[in-house]
């Protein structure tokens, strides 16, 4: 299995071959979980720095477990802090942490771009975390990982993407992943929240949430990102509730055996109801568990046994 990148930016920069070969990585290493003892010796002696300008519950503790299960040493860089306080550039924290000679720099920014940014001045490994409205590629891995063991082969499959996909980077990381894979992929949203241009990624849009969820295999819901919207998207949350919101109602569109997916964080009773998030449809939280194997295969990849 070769895997010769040296940072993993985004999807868009991958190939089937290349996603199959981290799915399946993914997969032999999900047994070291359930290991009374959950470690292995793969990465000792390599050191990897969490880099986080934004929140998150998930994709840092993820990756900070995937590494220790892998024996590696990671550090968490909190922003908040640190001497970015201080007024200390991107540039300048970057350089100072990579003087310390880490060998993979997993970082998450509220600015598109961030982590390619890093790849024009660093030695190590880069690893996009989430930057702003454009990536969140190991969110996109950990999904096709939940989907393919829940529902196998993509190319059979309808997957519907609704709420706010303008300013998700987990929903172009999907549709990126998802056409590749050769999934149908149908967005549903406000209009101002799923803008036409996105049919030119291969996809397409209906703005009737009933319809689109017609026939569906998945449904992966989003969060309405408030912090990232600048302006109003649509009038009020009582009316985007009575359009979008996923209820039991409104799942019976989709097939019977259909999954719900979601990223996380959620806002009960917005985007989905209480009731689906707790039913045996979700497949939350083992999205979130199948995210500490993914990762681990990212690292795996990158630092241990990919090939560059
Ligand atoms: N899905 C996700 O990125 O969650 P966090 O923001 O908690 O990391």
């Amino acid at each position: 299995m070769a895997f010769n990148h040296k940072h993993l930016l985004g999807i868009k920069d991958l190939n089937k071959e290349d996603i199959l070969t981290i799915l399946d990585t993914a997969e032999s290493f999900r047994e070291i979980s359930i290991r009374e003892i959950k470690k292995v010796p793969t990465l000792r002696g390599k050191t990897i720095i969490n880099l986080f300008y934004e929140p998150s519950t998930r994709t840092r503790s993820s990756f900070e477990i995937a590494a220790k299960r892998l024996s590696a040493d990671i550090i968490n860089f909190n922003s908040s802090v640190s001497s970015v306080a201080k007024g200390e550039t991107l540039k300048d924290t970057v350089l100072n942490l990579e003087a310390m000679r880490p060998d993979a720099i997993i970082i998450r920014h509220p600015a598109s771009g961030a982590p390619y940014f890093l790849t024009t001045f660093c030695k190590s490994s880069v690893i996009n975390a989430g930057d702003g409205t454009h990536e969140h590629p190991t969110q996109a891995l950990l999904d096709a990982l939940t989907i393919r063991q829940m529902k196998g082969d993509f190319s059979k499959l309808k997957v519907v993407i609704a709420g706010d996909i303008l300013h998700s980077r987990v929903a172009k990381s999907n549709i990126f992943l998802l056409t590749k894979m050769g999934a149908k992929v149908v967005l549903s949203g406000p209009p101002p929240l799923v803008p036409p241009e996105f049919k030119e990624f291969g996809v397409e849009i209906d703005y009737n949430f009933d319809n689109a969820l017609k026939d569906a295999d998945v449904v992966m819901m989003l969060r309405i990102q408030r912090e990232r919207q600048g302006k109003n998207f649509f009038p009020s949350l009582r009316e985007y509730r009575n359009l979008y919101s996923l209820t039991p109602e409104k799942m019976k569109n989709a097939k019977k055996d259909a999954i719900i997916m979601h990223p996380g964080p959620i806002n009960r009773g917005i985007e989905l109801s209480t009731d689906l998030a707790d039913s045996s449809k979700s497949v939350i939280l083992k999205q979130v568990e199948n995210g500490i194997a993914v990762r681990m295969a990212i690292l795996y990849l990158l630092l241990g046994g990919g090939g560059k």
